[in-house]
């Protein structure tokens, strides 16, 4: 997040006048490749991660892991993590800082928690602000040694050496960043860890400690939770693993296809993780045309391609058993939702208030700025849709997918729309304004 104006980067996103158009690819999925990177740091020998995310939050992560004594072999999207066990780590010498990644400062805990070194975790003022409790109150419970700034609640945190027990832990919001953290911690605990979840959020860690021969199982119990058991592991065994293309940034290009006239993409190598696709199962109730095919399954991740071509759409409602699996696609549906016929409501998204920024009051303020009639309740919104928009402007709050989302809607509003900043993209989607450019959008840097 940026700290001082000067480092903004304002611009204006204008149309796409013949539709977008065109086959395309996204960077590499963030969520899998912070775990490639830290499951990388204590695997048995030398993983090699192909398709990595160089954005500025998966970069922190390789920080982190180089910090932690990890040697790390980097050519592009290509790295060797020379990982030698959870023995090899070493404690760091200075603070490991996690820049605005949610993701690193909710998972390192849990695979440093049962090693004899004293790790203290920051990042930028967003990440200050983000609550720390959900991670070392089960870590407390296990044995760890932790601590936070505010009575355990905010970063920085502080995680010491000590023999963790498994728990049987029941959380309190299904959170995939909190139960990665659990399982993390799982797997170098005595004895077996379980894990209640009110309703199935991503399920990359899962997949990746399987992946490497580790034993984590899900079963699904009544009212859609379910319980995830983490027996303990000597070491993984990964010797590589593919990074798809990240679905959430693709959800970009597949709304603005939507919204936008005349548009037809096609997005290739694509993960279709069904923990994270929720977002297709939304659009298709809102009339959008789009078509799925799984081409193949990379290591442990299903990957595909996404075929969108523009549609009229029609309100729908989002509810909240829904929501873990469009969590990050929200802010889009909302915007849809801002563009198709009738009335749109989401329930049970309180957690957006706990991202990068505030996302429901950020969109909420975004979209009355479009003149679109929003109402917005302490877990979700009520929008109005509306057929043409003029104008608008977006404070993105140093969240990129904020900025994103204004990026699309200025393509279908008549004078464009003006973001605060779009430097912040980069925490996952560097690349995204030249590559909105090549599919036939428009855009211009403005003077701040
Ligand atoms: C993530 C989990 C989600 C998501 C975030 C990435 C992950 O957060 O919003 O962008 O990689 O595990 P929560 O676990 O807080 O819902």
């Amino acid at each position: 997040m940026p700290e001082a104006a000067d480092t903004l980067r304002p611009a204006r996103f204008l149309g796409a006048r013949n539709g977008l158009s065109g086959i395309l690819q996204v960077p590499g999925d963030k969520s899998v490749s912070h775990r490639a990177v830290l499951l990388g740091a204590v695997n048995a020998g030398p993983v090699r991660i192909s398709g990595f995310l160089r954005s500025s939050d998966t970069l922190a992560s390789l920080r982190a892991v180089q910090s932690l004594g990890v040697q790390v072999d980097e050519q592009q999207n290509n790295l060797v993590v020379r990982g030698e066990g959870w023995e090899g780590l070493r404690e760091p010498e200075d603070v490991i800082d996690v820049a605005n990644a949610g993701t690193l400062i909710r998972l390192l805990p849990g695979l440093l928690a049962s090693t004899p070194h004293l790790c203290i975790l920051t990042g930028d003022d967003s990440i200050r602000r983000r609550p720390m409790a959900r991670i070392l109150e089960p870590l407390r419970a296990m044995g760890a040694q932790v601590a936070g700034r505010r009575n355990g609640t905010l970063p920085p945190i502080v995680v010491g050496g000590a023999a963790l027990s498994g728990i049987t832990y029941e959380l309190p919001i299904a959170s995939a960043q909190v139960k990665s953290c659990i399982v993390l911690a799982g797997l170098r605990a005595t004895g077996r860890t379980e894990i209640i979840e009110p309703a199935a959020s991503r399920d990359h860690t899962e997949r990746m400690v399987r992946f490497g021969g580790g034993q984590v199982e899900r079963e699904t119990l009544p009212n859609g939770r379910g319980r995830i058991t983490v027996y303990p592991v000597e070491a993984l065994h990964m010797d590589q693993i593919s990074v798809p293309g990240d679905f959430s940034s693709a959800a970009f290009f597949i709304v603005a296809a939507l919204l936008v006239p005349g548009s037809a993409l096609t997005i290739e190598n694509v993960g279709l993780n069904p923990s994270r696709t929720g977002l297709l199962e939304v659009l298709a109730r809102m009339g959008a045309e789009i078509e799925v095919r799984l081409t193949d399954i990379l290591g442990p991740e299903p990957i595909g391609t996404i075929r969108v071509v523009s549609s009229e759409l029609r309100g729908t409602e989002v509810r909240p058993e829904e929501v873990p699996n469009v969590i990050d696609e929200l802010p889009l549906f909302l915007l849809a939702a801002a563009a198709a016929n009738g009335v749109s409501r989401l329930t049970g998204a309180a957690e957006l208030r706990a991202k990068e920024s505030d996302r429901l009051a950020v969109m909420a303020t975004f979209l009355r700025s479009l003149d679109v009639n929003v109402d917005e309740y302490p877990d979700g919104s009520q929008v109005s849709g509306k057929a043409r928009w003029t104008e608008g402007h977006m404070d993105a709050h140093g969240d990129h997918r904020m900025a994103m989302t204004a990026a699309v809607a200025g393509l279908v509003s008549e004078h464009g729309v003006s973001v605060d900043d779009t430097g912040c993209i980069d925490v996952s989607f560097p690349g995204f304004t030249s590559l909105l450019e090549s599919v036939g959008g428009t855009w211009s840097p403005e003077i701040p």
